[in-house]
């Protein structure tokens, strides 16, 4: 492994070492402020603000910077900024040196950091729906990053595993052994989701029943043999449902990951008890509750937390509380990550607050929602089947496929019928996962399986082709295709382009674990792939004339298609070889 310092990591470097030179020193560490520019490779743009501060013309200490540049040329321009031009044997030296790295030249700048990520968390006995779909992909987007970027990620699927209403259900299935449910495969959680919706029918109507039902909670919580029998199955049946699911979507949960609700049981007392000792939590009206500065409802009237219900049962927050203090303490976590629709924002926002003032939230660790927003049908309305149910995600994978299929069928691919089966099932993740991560995280996005498996735009199909086809180009060049970059030849301006694009991957990679916003990723590579095509349109590569030329451009492929693979990859979006 060998980090590459990026060549815009290196035009900084030297511009502010040029400014150290120029300025009083008070003001040596300020920014260069360098972007990439179209009248430039980069611009540096903080000679302006740091001239102000100094009392003098801008222009001037551009000047005196751009003669002080070590290893650039640079032209003042404007009212005082640089534009920055880098010699073309320090971008070819840059492409040799990520294609030499398994890595790419990627640093680690999440080192040891350890973070834990709580996502997708669907609910035993009910089918997983489109918020569980987007909270498991974006999740998953960011584990594979800040992994990649060297951070220890602990994955947490925190399912709805306990509650009241495995009372309803476990009484439901006493009562009618003849409802099968069980060893169903993927089948097994449409089987499940139909009893919950016929044992809360009955629960509604029947009273008798309800407060059967109650009783079976109480026997669930005192822990009463029979009961608890039916619940495992409820559960393990229910996960073993989830996995299948995972599997298919190619999202790296397992069965290692589960941490359910009823993990916590045994910590909720303990919660309660901590935080009524520390004044943190008070009594109220029999219910024991926190409340959190500037939270008010409507009427002005602060919001409480619900920490303990007036009935003696411990809420949800209770269980987000227990969930804070093993992953401090147990997982020694730095940050941690709560991947959950943005409907759940006050909730998060005061079981952080309550577990700060609790102190088991040490200043040092950062706890963060990640909020998303709501998939809509393309009526722009919650997207439901026609029926008004919730959209099952293995009819949406297999909607993704049908359609991807069609595309397909429109082109001579000459595959076998397995080698067909395999590109559908990759694009069809692709066109899924990719609608859903190349959105603004926090906006509502339109499901729309036709302009998902769009081979040309913004999508994931593309981005494969894109790929696929770079990886035709290097084998149409055989195997010893790559070689030696030779440094010292001209650039042209497209292989330039092309080069400083891939330059940017890491600071993208940096970004997405910062903003864990993967939907810059997404950006990253639909330009890079923009920047390939204009490349190969300018630049012939098996057609070039001088064998040097010849390599140096299959260079620029190689590097493309790793990086295209990579960033698809931490994406969770597979990179087939041919498309
Ligand atoms: N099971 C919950 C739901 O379906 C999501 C849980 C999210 N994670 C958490 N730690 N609260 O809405």
């Amino acid at each position: 492994m060998s980090d590459v310092v990026a060549i815009k990591d290196q035009v900084e470097a030297a511009v502010r070492a040029a400014l150290s030179e120029v300025l009083p020193a008070e003001l040596a560490g300020a920014d260069p402020v360098v972007r990439r520019s179209d009248r430039a490779d980069f611009q540096a743009n903080g000679t302006l603000a740091v001239a102000r501060k100094a009392g003098r013309a801008p222009r001037d200490i551009g000047a005196d910077v751009a003669v002080r540049l070590h290893g650039f040329a640079a032209e003042v321009s404007g009212p005082g900024f640089l534009n920055v031009t880098v010699p073309d044997a320090a971008v070819w030296s840059a492409v040799a040196a990520r294609l030499a790295d398994p890595r790419l030249g990627l640093a680690a700048p999440h080192d040891g950091e350890r973070v834990v990520v709580d996502y997708s968390a669907p609910n035993v006995a009910k089918e997983m729906h489109v918020g569980h779909l987007r909270s498991s992909v974006i999740g998953d987007a960011l584990v594979r990053v800040l992994g990649h970027l060297g951070a220890r990620v602990t994955r947490q699927n925190h399912i709805g595993d306990w509650g009241t209403q495995f009372g309803m259900l476990i009484q439901y299935l006493e009562e009618h052994p003849e409802v099968s449910w069980k060893g169903q495969g993927a089948e097994t959680m449409s089987a499940l989701d139909s009893l919950y919706k016929a044992a809360r029918a009955a629960f509604e109507a029947d009273p008798a029943f309800a407060d059967r039902s109650r009783a079976r909670v109480v026997a669930l919580q005192s822990g009463d043999d029979a009961t608890l029998t039916v619940w495992r199955d409820l559960v393990a049946e229910s996960e073993k449902a989830f996995e299948t699911v995972y599997r298919r979507l190619g999202v790296l949960l397992d069965g290692g990951d589960f941490d359910g609700e009823s993990r916590y049981n045994d910590a909720l007392p303990g919660v309660v008890a901590d935080l009524l000792a520390s004044g943190v939590a008070t009594e109220s009206d029999g219910a024991v509750v926190t409340f959190t500065d500037g939270v008010t409802g409507p009427d002005g009237d602060p919001v409480p937390l619900i920490v303990r219900k007036k009935d003696g049962g411990f809420g949800y927050a209770a269980t987000d509380l227990a969930t804070i203090r093993l992953r401090v303490e147990h997982y020694r976590a730095d940050r941690i990550l709560y991947v959950v629709d943005a409907r759940q924002s006050l909730h998060f926002r005061m079981v952080f607050d309550t577990a700060r003032r609790a102190g088991w939230l040490p200043a040092a660790v950062d706890a963060e929602h990640v909020p998303f927003g709501t998939v809509l049908g393309t009526d722009g309305r919650p997207f439901k089947t026609r029926s008004g149910r919730t959209v099952r995600l293995a009819d949406l994978l297999d909607d993704a496929e049908a359609a991807v299929r069609t595309v397909l069928a429109g082109r001579s691919h000459g595959f076998t019928d397995a080698e067909l089966d395999a590109v559908v099932r990759a694009a069809a993740i692709a066109a899924i996962k990719y609608a859903d991560l190349s959105t603004t995280r926090t906006r509502d996005y339109v499901f729309d399986v036709e302009q998902m498996v769009a081979t040309t735009g913004d999508t994931g199909v593309y981005l494969q082709y894109a790929h696929a086809r770079v990886r035709s180009i290097l084998r149409r060049a055989g195997a010893t295709a790559v070689g030696h970059v030779d440094t010292t030849l001209p650039l042209h301006e497209a292989e330039k382009a092309l080069a400083l694009t891939l330059d940017g991957f890491e600071a993208t990679l940096r970004d997405v674990a910062g903003t864990l916003e993967p939907h810059r990723l997404c950006g990253y590579l639909y330009d890079l792939a923009t920047a390939f095509t204009r490349f190969y349109d300018a630049c012939p590569v098996l057609g070039a004339d001088d064998p040097a030329v010849r390599t140096n451009r299959l260079a620029l492929c190689d590097l493309t298609g790793r990086t295209l693979a990579t960033g698809l990859d931490l994406l969770g979006i597979p990179a087939p070889e041919r498309m």
